[in-house]
């Protein structure tokens, strides 16, 4: 299949694109960096979505995978009208001309704001989502309304170049930095990995149409339970102190929709690889210096 990926030099466009290549796909990588990827399968091409649609020299594309975004929190309204809002506009334009199969547009949990059931599915109420949430939903009407487009809701992605709660874990038990941790039920985190799972597995089911999925990692565990497991396979000293805290994020995400295509892996395994890719990734950078 020949699949176009904006927001190739993104490190989940990365993992994802580095299978997709294994499996003997054709891939199109769009951003304004080199990705450096270097596969006979693969062409950069380098443009700023944010300002035209990209024209490309292709008859045909299959699946358009909608990654280039803004994608850190408190930036400014301008700048995410013109990395979220415009670039995902262009996008839907690309999307009228190319007539691929589905757009598989990253979304975020985000789009959901402040949330207050304890189980998180994806008809609960948005409550006032930040900009970036805000921008990412229109970003999902704007595509539906185009294109066919499944939005995938995920929280936290964890691979080599992450920057959530667990990379921030991760750095801090290598350092044996002394840790505090809010105690609260955790699933709030997904691996690369199953992205790139999820999207093949739409298609090869042929799953194009319309939709919307929350994205996690299978299972439940808690915030502390994470940061034990972290530290066991770090063989970190750091000291750990439990809190409990009333402000702790208290729900939990639903995959039960995800669940009836696609099996992501259990939270802890997820957790596991993402270590063990992150020590490995570590060890090939000590050697190479
Ligand atoms: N990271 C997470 O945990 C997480 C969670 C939920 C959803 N998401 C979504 O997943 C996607 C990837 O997230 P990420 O954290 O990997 O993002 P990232 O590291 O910030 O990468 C963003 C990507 O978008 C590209 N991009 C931004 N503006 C562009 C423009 N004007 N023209 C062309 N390309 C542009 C960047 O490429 P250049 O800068 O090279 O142009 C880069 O490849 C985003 O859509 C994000 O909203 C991420």
């Amino acid at each position: 299949m020949i699949f176009l990926v904006t927001g190739c030099s993104s490190y989940i466009a990365n993992y994802v694109i580095k299978k997709l290549l294994v499996d003997g796909d054709k891939v199109l990588g769009i951003s304004r960096t080199n990705p450096g990827i270097v596969h006979h399968n693969f062409t950069w091409l380098a443009h700023d979505l944010s300002k035209s649609p990209c024209k490309l020299n292709t008859a045909s594309v299959d699946i358009i995978i909608h990654m280039a975004a803004q994608s850190l929190l408190n930036k400014s309204a301008v700048e995410y009208l013109h990395s979220n809002i415009l670039l995902t506009y262009h996008v839907g334009k690309m999307a009228t001309e190319l007539k691929p199969r589905a757009v598989i547009y990253t979304s975020s949990m985000k789009v959901y704001g402040e949330i207050r059931e304890k189980i998180a599915t994806e008809d609960i109420d948005r409550i006032n989502p930040e900009l970036y949430g805000q921008t990412k939903y229109f970003g999902e009407k704007l595509l539906q309304e185009t294109t066919v487009a499944i939005s995938l809701r995920m929280p936290g992605v964890i691979a080599v170049g992450s920057h959530g709660w667990v990379d921030s874990i991760y750095h801090k038990l290598k350092k044996n930095e002394s840790l505090v941790i809010y105690n609260a039920p955790y699933n709030h985190v997904v691996h690369a990995c199953d992205i790139y799972g999820i999207i093949r597995q739409m298609c090869t089911m042929g799953y194009y149409k319309n939709d919307v999925f929350n994205v996690c990692s299978n299972g439940v565990t808690t915030s502390h339970d994470v940061v034990k497991l972290m530290k066991d396979e770090i063989l970190s000293q750091s000291l750990i102190e439990v809190k409990e805290h009333k402000n702790a994020v208290s729900h939990l995400i639903s995959n039960k929709k995800l669940l009836t295509i696609y099996k992501p892996m259990d939270i802890k395994d997820s957790l596991k690889l993402y270590v063990k890719e992150m020590l490995s990734s570590e060890e090939e950078k000590d050697e190479n210096a």
